[in-house]
């Protein structure tokens, strides 16, 4: 079976230089925020052409103290795109705050930027935009601030100066993923990412004086260095990633894919079927395992049925519909000659063609 992601394969290629790494953080015996955390921040900066960049314990940490910088706080409401991982709204609710659903676009996946206007109310105080599967997002026309959720799309934002933060995760699956927990904020606003470095350690600005009411958002040197090893070649693996979404699309133009730009760094290569089990079911006779993200949106999710002020039909759609085909760097070519020549062979509703 062509698996729809084999973290192993990553592990293999990335083991020794991180052992050497690792035998280094244990003779210096400092294992948090010290010499890989501060290393990789910098690197993370320049790589994104952005003056600063902290790390912190995931991307929901990033998200949610983005949105505590720019003074989020109970009772305020942030709007969100409906289709989306949970994350992304209970990082909201984190603070006490409500995450607004606003439906998503048909053809993108993402926040229809039209509808942020008609969701904004007095105590609207920020919005999240996702870029969903890797799929750079349109930003809203708004003077809120805006935190973009980049989780899914390291290396499809090519602009950290148009929001006010840009919000990313390490979750190991990630087109850069760690090997544990990790997270971190770019921005060009220098205080910003200051408020965060306080936060993230218990709102502590000298040893033992905490000004700000916070908790632990640390992310472990391990991390940084496992990080510091892949940051080099995430160009190369997102190259890859679009070269095998091409080739699944070029091979099945009849199916209903996402929508593509030149930027999409395919974390998820995904497409439509409205017989999805059908559809699963005829790709796994074949050899190849599919996955679903997301399937349920966040309107239909029980945690966050009492903020939801009307369908998002276009979010249920998306859910009742998406399919994750296989699509990691590390895809043999044959692999790849496998699925494609499936999706050939098949109808969006999962018959034979
Ligand atoms: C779109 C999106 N936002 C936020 C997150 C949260 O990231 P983490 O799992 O690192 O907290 C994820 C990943 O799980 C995600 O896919």
């Amino acid at each position: 079976m062509v698996p729809v992601v084999d973290l192993s394969r990553r592990g293999r290629q990335q083991a020794a230089e991180f052992a050497q790494r690792v035998a280094q953080i244990a003779e210096r015996g400092v294992y948090l925020i010290g010499p890989e955390t501060e290393s990789f921040e910098t690197e993370l900066a320049a790589w994104a052409e952005a003056p600063d960049a902290v790390t912190v314990s995931s991307g929901a940490s990033a998200l949610q103290l983005s949105l505590a910088a720019l003074g989020v706080g109970p009772g305020d409401e942030v709007i969100v795109p409906s289709f989306t991982a949970v994350p992304t709204a209970s990082a909201v609710a984190a603070l006490g705050a409500v995450p607004v659903p606003v439906d998503v676009e048909p053809h993108t996946a993402n926040l229809d930027p039209s509808l942020v206007a008609l969701a904004r109310t007095a105590r609207t105080k920020a919005v999240v935009v996702v870029h969903l599967y890797g799929l750079p997002a349109s930003l809203p026309v708004t003077d809120l601030p805006i935190v973009e959720d980049a989780a899914q799309a390291q290396g499809a934002v090519t602009d950290h100066a148009r929001s006010a933060a840009v919000a990313y995760s390490f979750y190991p699956t990630k087109n850069l993923g760690g090997i544990g927990d990790g997270g971190a904020i770019v921005s060009h606003d220098r205080e910003l990412i200051s408020t965060i470095r306080r936060l993230r350690v218990h709102g502590m600005t000298q040893h033992y004086v905490h000004e700000s009411v916070s908790q632990n958002f640390r992310m472990s040197e391990i991390e940084a260095a496992w990080l510091r090893t892949g940051l080099p070649k995430l160009a190369t693996w997102n190259a890859r990633r679009r070269d095998i979404a091409h080739r699944y699309r070029e091979a099945a133009p009849h199916m209903n894919w996402q929508a593509t730009s030149p930027d999409h760094v395919y974390h998820l290569c995904v497409l439509r079927s409205t017989e999805r089990e059908r559809f699963r079911a005829a790709l796994a006779e074949r050899g190849v395992a599919t996955a679903v993200h997301y399937p349920r949106a966040i309107t239909q999710q029980p945690a966050y049925a009492d903020r939801v002020r009307g369908g998002c039909p276009q979010s249920e759609a998306w859910a009742a519909e998406c399919v994750s085909l296989p699509c990691f760097a590390e895809m043999t070519d044959d692999e790849i000659d496998q699925v494609a020549a499936a999706l050939s062979a098949l109808h969006p509703n999962g018959a034979s063609s």
